[in-house]
């Protein structure tokens, strides 16, 4: 069973968070995990006017992802941080490229499971995540959450990014915040969950 994680980070929250997901994918007897990144679409130089060149570097490494590789996967769990109380455009811009595989029906029955990554704690955590589920209804993804079973996302007692709907961590406005013990746990709960649940799927 193949398990594909398909990120965009600038700054190396999503990508930290990703790392988390993918432990969790591994818990899962029979499960393998690729990391794949999805195509930058910023020149350099905005990039470096942004501050994100030396953070990108930490995950220069990971592979670009291919839009035909989606349909070799069994489940794909998409990270994105939020723009505007949305997916970013790398992203988007990968997902509209993906009509080939619509038109064959290539993802219908796969899993899909959604992630993300904001600067607020209340900037579109959720709004990006359901957005997101769209697209993967109309590929006919079999579309997972993040249970309540997870419990840490019931917590007051700390800020915490996650909701029902996936996992999630808040980075502060200038991205000084990493992801909490609770959200990378949140992290890694949605990864083993979604494994488990594809591992029924292709039985
Ligand atoms: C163009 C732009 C739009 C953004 N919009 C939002 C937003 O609507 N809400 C929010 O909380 N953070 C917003 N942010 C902050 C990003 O979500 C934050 O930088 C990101 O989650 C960090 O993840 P990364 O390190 O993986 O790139 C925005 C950042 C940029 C550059």
């Amino acid at each position: 069973m193949k398990v594909l994680i398909v990120y965009y980070s600038m700054y190396g929250h999503v990508h930290r968070m990703a790392e988390a997901i993918a432990d969790g994918v591994r818990k899962v007897k029979g499960a393998e995990v690729l990391m794949r990144r999805v195509p930058e679409t910023l020149t350099q130089e905005v990039l470096e006017k942004m501050g994100a060149l030396e953070a990108q570097k930490a995950f220069i490494h990971v592979p670009v992802a291919t839009i035909d590789e989606l349909g070799t996967a069994d489940a794909i769990i998409f990270g994105t941080p939020t723009r505007y109380g949305n997916m970013c455009g790398q992203m988007r811009q990968f997902l509209d490229a993906t009509g080939q595989l619509w038109v064959k029906g290539a993802l219908v029955g796969k899993v899909g499971s959604v992630f993300t990554s904001s600067g607020t704690q209340h900037g579109g955590q959720e709004s990006t995540i359901l957005s997101f589920h769209l697209t993967l209804f109309h590929h006919g993804m079999v579309v997972v959450g993040l249970p309540y079973s997870f419990q840490g996302q019931t917590r007051i007692d700390e800020i915490t990014g996650g909701s029902p709907y996936g996992a999630a961590t808040i980075t502060g406005g200038t991205g000084e915040r990493m992801p909490s013990k609770n959200e990378l746990e949140a992290a890694r709960y949605q990864g083993e969950h979604v494994a488990k649940i594809a591992a029924k799927l292709v039985r």
